[in-house]
């Protein structure tokens, strides 16, 4: 399968404030912007509904009407669900767990998603296309074991391709994938894209990478990132990069050279941990500060507060 690429205007990468609930309320782009701030189903008319049985998630996600969707249990879904506008999808107490196939946000608006274990699924777990205003906030990607299926069964966790904006990710937990697409959070034992990003604008700051065997954030195609305080541990190879070639461990089986393409852009803000991890920047650009206000953790306080704050089971709505 041809790796899926990240294409997004602007994307915020984020853990931001101290793990309490009030410290995970929404920050970035997905917040602050011209159409105002992502809802999901919240707002007037709005219907709330507690879901069960992958008949009944299936029935209420798909229209455009405003609708808090509380889910309850394991959906093992036989196909992938196109989930509509207007929806805030909540997974309660320790989460609800989606397994067998993925979920596609398509050109639609005002999504948020909270609380969900994505487990095993074949393709994206999430992918988002030609999208606005979406908020992905303490979801839990993983494969289970990537060495054993390798890189190309399944694609990459989440993914935000081709037109979208307006997007915050935070508080994530991925791990153990070979094609993280990006995000953030806590990242544990990826491959590559943490993320990789073209033709967008990314906002990546207080992220956590551990054992990022390859590449971890990688800018191309005239992307341009804004990296800050964030901590790379372990075993990464390259920490941050803006050289137009996609490794050839990017996706081994389909360019044994890689691929190339133009360079991207990279700046750094606020000091950032690299460990022993490689940065080859080769051009700055002009994102140089994010165009709202967001609280960084300190440096020394990253690994810490973002262990203790992504995933399952941390939110308390409803
Ligand atoms: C979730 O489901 C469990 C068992 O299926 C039930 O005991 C519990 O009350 C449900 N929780 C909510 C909030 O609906
Ligand atoms: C999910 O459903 C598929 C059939 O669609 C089945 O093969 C599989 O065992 C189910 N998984 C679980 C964990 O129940
Ligand atoms: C829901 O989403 C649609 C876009 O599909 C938008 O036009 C509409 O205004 C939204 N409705 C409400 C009530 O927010
Ligand atoms: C993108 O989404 C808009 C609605 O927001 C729709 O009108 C348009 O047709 C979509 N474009 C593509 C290429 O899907
Ligand atoms: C992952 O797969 C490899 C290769 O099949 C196997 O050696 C290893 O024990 C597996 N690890 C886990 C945690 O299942
Ligand atoms: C790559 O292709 C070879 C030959 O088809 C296959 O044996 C191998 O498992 C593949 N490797 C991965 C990582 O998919
Ligand atoms: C950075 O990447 C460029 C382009 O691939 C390469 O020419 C250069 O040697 C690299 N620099 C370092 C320090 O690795």
């Amino acid at each position: 399968m041809k790796p899926s690429i990240l294409s997004v205007f602007s994307l915020v990468l984020s853990t931001t404030a101290a793990p309490s609930d009030a410290g995970f309320s929404l920050v970035g782009f997905a917040k602050d912007h011209p159409p105002g701030t992502t809802t999901g189903g919240a707002g007037k008319n709005s219907k709330t509904v507690t879901v069960t049985t992958v008949a009944e998630f299936k029935k209420v996600v798909t229209d455009n009407e405003p609708t808090i969707i509380y889910a309850n249990d394991t959906f093992n879904l036989t196909s992938r669900v196109q989930i509509g506008s207007n929806k805030s999808l909540i997974g309660l107490g320790k989460g609800a767990q989606i397994i067998g196939a993925g979920l596609n946000i398509y050109s639609q608006t005002n999504v948020i998603i909270r609380n969900f274990g994505l487990t095993a699924i074949p393709d994206d777990a999430i992918t988002i296309r030609n999208s606005t205003r979406v908020w992905i906030d303490h979801n839990e990607f993983t494969t289970g074991n990537f060495t054993a299926n390798g890189p190309d069964l399944y694609d990459g966790q989440l993914d935000i391709i081709r037109a979208n904006d307006w997007i915050t990710v935070s508080w994530n937990y991925f791990h153990d994938h070979w094609k993280s697409s990006l995000h953030h959070n806590y990242w544990r034992n990826m491959g590559t894209r943490g993320p990789a990003g073209r033709f967008g604008h990314q906002h990546i700051y207080n992220n956590l990478y551990e054992d990022f065997l390859y590449q971890a954030i990688h800018s191309r195609s005239d992307n341009q990132v804004l990296v800050e305080a964030n901590v790379f541990k372990g075993k990464t190879r390259e920490a941050l990069s803006t050289y137009g070639l996609v490794i050839p461990d990017d996706s081994p089986n389909t360019s044994l050279d890689g691929d190339f393409e133009i360079d991207g852009y990279a700046n750094l803000g606020a000091a950032n941990n690299f460990g022993t991890a490689g940065v080859n920047i080769t051009q700055g650009g002009d994102f140089a500060t994010a165009p709202y206000v967001y609280t960084l953790t300190t440096l020394g306080e990253v690994k810490i507060v973002v262990k203790k704050g992504v995933g399952l089971g941390k939110i308390h709505e409803q």
